[in-house]
Order: C-alpha cells, then structure tokens, then sequence
C-alpha cells in the first residue's frame, strides 16, 4: 500500500470543494489516513514547493497558497500515488482531462484547487513536512475485502 499527500489549496477552500474532493478519493476507495486545516508558515511552503523556488511563477505561487486555510490529506491504498494524480488531472486545468478534479473545477494554471505529491519519493517528503511522526492513523477498513482482490 501506498500514501499520498494531498492538499486543497486555499481556492478550492474558499469555493466549498473540500467535501467534493474528499468524495472523489473516498469514493474511488482510498482510505484517509490523516487530515487537517491548516494556514500554511512561508518555511512549509517553500520545502513544499522548493524545485520551483527559482522560477519566475514562485513568488505568486507562494503566496496563492499562504492566502488562506488548504486543506491537508494523507490518503493510502493500492498506487495511490498516480491514481491520485490521474484523478487531479494536468497542472494547466485548460488542458485537464474532463472528469478530473482540475478538468471539472478550474479554468487558471495560477488556481488549480489542488495539489498531490507526484513520485512516491515526493509523497514521503511531503507527507513528513507537514504531518508529525504518529499523526497519520493506521487502522484496517472493513471494505477492504471488497476493494482488493
Ligand atoms: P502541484 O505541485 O501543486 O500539485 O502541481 P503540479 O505538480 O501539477 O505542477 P508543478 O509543476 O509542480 O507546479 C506547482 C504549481 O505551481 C503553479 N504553477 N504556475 N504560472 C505558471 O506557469 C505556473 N506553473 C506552475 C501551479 O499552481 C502548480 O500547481
Ligand atoms: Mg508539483
């Protein structure tokens, strides 16, 4: 099994998706392993987003994701990790699959609504800048035997 971090940036907060979103995964049968809402410190921020510290489009980018609560997820289960990337679809939400959370939510590259981790390298970084050790919940699902073969 697999986890993933997963975060609602402050637009789709603000647009009332939290509950959307947190249906999609529960429904295509990943399990939560953790969550909170969280205004994000500037130090999380750039460890989240430090391969595109140099780049023209971070300091807006930054504070984008400091203008409000995101909303912060660990989700687990079988390649959770790219499901959960297919399932936000492509960074430029004009050219996000429709079906996909960005393809169905957002118009603008610079207000996706949301992030996820993008390697399980990336997932494990993330996962432990923003969740203590022990935060995260282990415990069995009972659909699990419905879910996986
Ligand atoms: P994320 O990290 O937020 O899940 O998004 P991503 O992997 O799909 O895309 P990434 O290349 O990591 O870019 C991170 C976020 O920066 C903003 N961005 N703006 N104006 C621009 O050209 C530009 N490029 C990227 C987006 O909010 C993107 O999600
Ligand atoms: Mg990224």
């Amino acid at each position: 099994m697999e986890r993933t971090f997963v975060m609602v940036k402050p637009d789709g907060v603000q647009r009332g998706l939290i509950g959307e979103i947190v249906s999609r995964f529960e429904a295509r049968g990943l399990k939560l392993a953790g969550a909170r809402l969280e205004l994000l410190p500037e130090e999380r921020v750039i460890e989240q987003y430090r391969e595109h510290r140099e780049k023209p489009f971070f300091p807006g980018l930054a504070a984008y994701i400091m203008s409000g609560p995101c909303f912060l997820m660990a989700w687990e289960g079988k390649g959770a990790v790219a499901v959960v990337r297919r399932m936000i679809g492509a960074t430029n939400p004009a050219e996000a699959a429709p079906g996909s959370i960005r393809g169905d939510f957002a118009l603008d590259i610079g207000r996706n609504v949301i992030h996820a981790s993008d390697s399980p390298e990336s997932a494990a970084r993330e996962l432990g800048i923003h969740f203590a050790p022990g935060e995260l919940v282990d415990y069995k699902k009972i659909d699990e035997s419905v879910i996986y073969e």
